[in-house]
């Protein structure tokens, strides 16, 4: 695709996979400046914007403060699955591409592999593995007994996606559905039963 080509929000056909490639970009810009907001949250004096070396900031991760230490260029991703120990989002691409890494950022999924730690202080953090437990999300239950994976390595993007579109479009039509999962990639290719998990949800209510 040429500069020309490229397209923005409004334009027509603009998808979430054109979102997710352009984020990485912008959570580089302005995490330096959201660094000195952080370190007042820890009591730190603010630093000048471009800082080096680790810092300690607190992240609101699932309904809990977790604090972290982190570098200017340590993503969400890298927290997540290093420092505490929630390995459902999956670096199967560092560019977004793939959906596999895909969190909620108050409320709006994101791919945690394009946004750095510290431009979330504040933020609300949703993992996947905040729809399980003993009583797992209507968008779990229905991949469960729809049968919608295979090796399992996409599902908990596909499932973070699903819930996130359904909160947004919850009577989303079939091909809806398929648009605004046009963001996640299925090696597997068990796409129709993803689809149809989805629906199942809308028909549940849920
Ligand atoms: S189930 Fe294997 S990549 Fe989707």
């Amino acid at each position: 695709m040429t500069e020309s080509t490229i397209k923005g929000p409004g334009d027509p056909g603009f998808s979430r996979r054109d979102f997710l490639r352009g984020s990485g970009a912008v959570a580089a810009a302005t995490a330096l400046q959201t660094h000195a907001a952080a370190a007042n949250q820890e009591g730190q004096a603010a630093g000048p914007a471009i800082v080096r070396g680790e810092t300690t900031i607190t992240l609101q991760v699932n309904g809990e403060s977790k604090k972290v230490t982190v570098e200017p260029r340590t993503t969400l991703l890298e927290v997540l699955r290093t420092q505490l120990d929630l390995t459902g989002a999956k670096p199967i691409s560092h560019d977004g591409s793939s959906g596999g890494s895909t969190v909620m950022i108050d409320g709006k999924p994101m791919s945690a592999s394009t946004l750095l730690a510290v431009a979330l202080v504040g933020k609300k953090i949703q993992t996947v593995e905040s729809l399980g437990g003993p009583k797992p999300d209507a968008v779990v239950k229905a991949f469960v007994e729809h049968d919608a994976l295979q090796c399992g390595f996409c599902t908990p993007g596909f499932v973070m996606a699903v819930r996130a579109f359904l909160d947004k479009h919850p009577q989303a039509t079939e091909a809806e559905i398929r648009g605004g999962l046009n963001g996640n990639i299925c090696r597997c290719g068990t796409y129709a039963n993803i689809i149809q998990a989805a629906i199942a949800v809308v028909k549940g209510g849920k």
